[in-house]
C-alpha cells in the first residue's frame, strides 16, 4: 500500500474496507482532504457516510485500508490518540453528558491535564489550579462565540437538539484541532441555527481548522465546502468541486434511486 504523505493533504485514506456480515458497508474506498480546506461527504442514506468517519477516526476497525493523518499513519492508534493528534469528530446524533452542565461538558474535551502527573505534589496544586482557571476561561470564551454562554451553567440536556449539536463542535474547539470530522451538523436543526452553524465553520476554517462535512442539506455544502466526494453502497461515486458534483448525472442517479 502506497502511504499518502504529500504535504498538500492532511488526511488521507486508501483501500479503506469494512463489512458487517455480509453487508459490505464501506468497500475499497479513499478519501483525501486538504489541508486548510472544508471538504464534503455526501451519498444517499446507508452509503456508508458514517462508518468512513467510524474507520477514520477508528471507533470501528477497518478491515483493510489504511489512514494518513498530518504524514503520519494513524489506523493503528486508539481513537483517543487520533483525537490528541488533532483530528476530531462528532457523531451524527450529538453524544453530550446530559446531567453535566453545558461548561461542564466543554471541560471534559480538555487533554494532558496536570493532575494526572503524580510528581512535585507540593507544586501541582498550584499548577492544576492554574491549569483548571485557563480551561474554563477558554471554555466561556468558546461559548460566548458560539452564543452559548447563557446556557453555561445549564443542564446540558436542557439544550435544544440543535444547540447540543453546536456545543459538541464547540466541545471539539477545546482540544486544538487541526481537522474536525462533522456527522450531519445541520439535521435536525432549524433554518436560523444552521446559518450561525456554517458561519462558524467558516470562522473556524479561517483561523485554520479544516473540515470533513457528512451532510444531506445540499445548501450546506454547495455553500461550505471546496471539494466533494460522493459515496454509494460503500464505494467512491465521484468527487470534484461542489458545481461538478452538482451537475454529475451519475450523482444524481445515485440519490434518485434512493
Ligand atoms: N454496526 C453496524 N452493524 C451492522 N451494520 C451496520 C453497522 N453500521 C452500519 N451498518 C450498515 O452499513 C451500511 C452503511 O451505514 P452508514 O451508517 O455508514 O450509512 P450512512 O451513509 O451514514 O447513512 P445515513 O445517511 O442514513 O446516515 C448500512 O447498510 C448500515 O445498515
Ligand atoms: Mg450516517
Amino acid at each position: 500500500m502506497s502511504q499518502d504523505k504529500s504535504p498538500r493533504f492532511l488526511l488521507s485514506a486508501n483501500e479503506l474496507s469494512k463489512s458487517f456480515g455480509g453487508i459490505k458497508a464501506v468497500n475499497n474506498a479513499k478519501i483525501s482532504v486538504n489541508r486548510g480546506s472544508i471538504t464534503g461527504l455526501i451519498g444517499p442514506n446507508g452509503a456508508g457516510k458514517t462508518t468512513l468517519f467510524n474507520l477514520l477516526s477508528n471507533f470501528i476497525r477497518p478491515d483493510r485500508g489504511e489512514v494518513i493523518f498530518d504524514g503520519k499513519p494513524i489506523h493503528h492508534l486508539q481513537s483517543y490518540q487520533i483525537a490528541q493528534q488533532g483530528c476530531i469528530r462528532t457523531f451524527q446524533v450529538a453524544r453530550v453528558l446530559s446531567k453535566l452542565s453545558v461548561l461542564e461538558n466543554m471541560l471534559l474535551a480538555t487533554q494532558k491535564q496536570t493532575g494526572e502527573n503524580f510528581f512535585r505534589v507540593w507544586f501541582q496544586q498550584k499548577s492544576v489550579r492554574q491549569e483548571e482557571r485557563e480551561n474554563k476561561e477558554r471554555a466561556m470564551a468558546i461559548l460566548e462565540s458560539v452564543g452559548l454562554i447563557e446556557k453555561a451553567h445549564d443542564y446540558a440536556g436542557a439544550l435544544s437538539g440543535g444547540q447540543r449539536k453546536l456545543l459538541e463542535m464547540a466541545r471539539t474547539l477545546m482540544t486544538n484541532p487541526k481537522l474536525i470530522l462533522l456527522d450531519e451538523p445541520a439535521a435536525g436543526v432549524n433554518p436560523t441555527l444552521i446559518e450561525r452553524i456554517c458561519k462558524h465553520i467558516l470562522t473556524w476554517n479561517q483561523q485554520g481548522i479544516s473540515f470533513l462535512i457528512i451532510e444531506h442539506n445540499m445548501d450546506v455544502i454547495m455553500s461550505l465546502c471546496h471539494h466533494v466526494w460522493v459515496l454509494a453502497e460503500g464505494t467512491n461515486l465521484a468527487d470534484g468541486t461542489p458545481q461538478e458534483i452538482q451537475n454529475n448525472p451519475q450523482v444524481l442517479e445515485a440519490y434518485l434511486g434512493d
